[in-house]
């Protein structure tokens, strides 16, 4: 059973996923950057131990992020899981657990890295009169520079016309419920593993992934 650790910021509806759907994981960590984080509360209502860090009790950020890297090294987990961690990560802690950490990012890769991910979406479908429709999102190892790294899966969908950034924001995060849960799974039980920085994937898992309407990569 793998041990993984969940980092978040914020709300949770990914580590509620990721709670609901462990099969070969066990989720032995929360930690947060934000100490106000409701997804906090998900993990404890789960009976999952939580460690958040306020970032004013820290001198500066670099000693904030220090401190949740020094925690995570404490429980050396088999991977580390970003579920909305809203802090970029030092390079050599990405270094030190590359291969073993995993973000969701609601876009499809390598299209609209960064922030404002479905309202730059919605700007290219209206700029292209709705044939630049594709959209969704994408699970990925992490590497260093920002929303990089090898692509593990992505669930797409089409943008509809009267879309709106909240009803496409809702779409894709439901994809994402299902599509995250599914890779940590699948990472847990040896079937999908990074090697020589490129993700590695059985044609079996591929085919497992497409039969749920995944784009399963590597
Ligand atoms: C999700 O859209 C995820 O893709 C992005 O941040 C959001 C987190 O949402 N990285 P939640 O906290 O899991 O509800």
């Amino acid at each position: 059973m793998d041990r993984v650790i969940v980092l978040i910021s914020g709300r949770g509806s990914n580590l509620r996923s990721l709670i609901t759907a462990a099969k070969n994981y066990k989720i032995v960590e929360v930690i947060s950057n934000n100490t106000n984080a409701p997804g906090l509360q998900i993990a404890d209502t789960a009976g999952i131990e939580t460690t958040a860090f306020e970032r004013n009790d820290a001198p500066s950020l670099i000693a904030h992020k220090k401190a949740i890297y020094q925690k995570v090294k404490e429980i050396s987990p088999d991977l580390i899981v970003l579920a909305g961690f809203m802090q970029i990560l030092e390079k050599d802690f990405v270094e030190q657990f590359v291969g073993k950490i995993v973000n969701i990012h609601p876009s499809l890769l390598p299209q609209f890295r960064g922030l404002d991910t479905h309202r730059r979406a919605l700007d290219l479908y209206c700029q292209s009169n709705g044939t630049q429709s594709r959209h969704g999102c994408t699970v990925h190892y992490v590497h260093n520079e920002v929303d990089t790294g090898p692509i593990i899966a992505q669930s797409a969908l089409k943008i509809q016309p009267g879309d709106t950034e909240v009803t496409l924001a809702q779409r894709v995060l439901s994809q994402e419920h299902q599509l995250f849960p599914w890779v940590v799974n699948e990472i847990a039980d040896e079937n999908i593993c990074y090697t020589n920085a490129k993700v590695k994937i059985f044609d079996k898992t591929r085919r497992r992934g497409a039969s749920q309407g995944f784009n399963v990569h590597g």
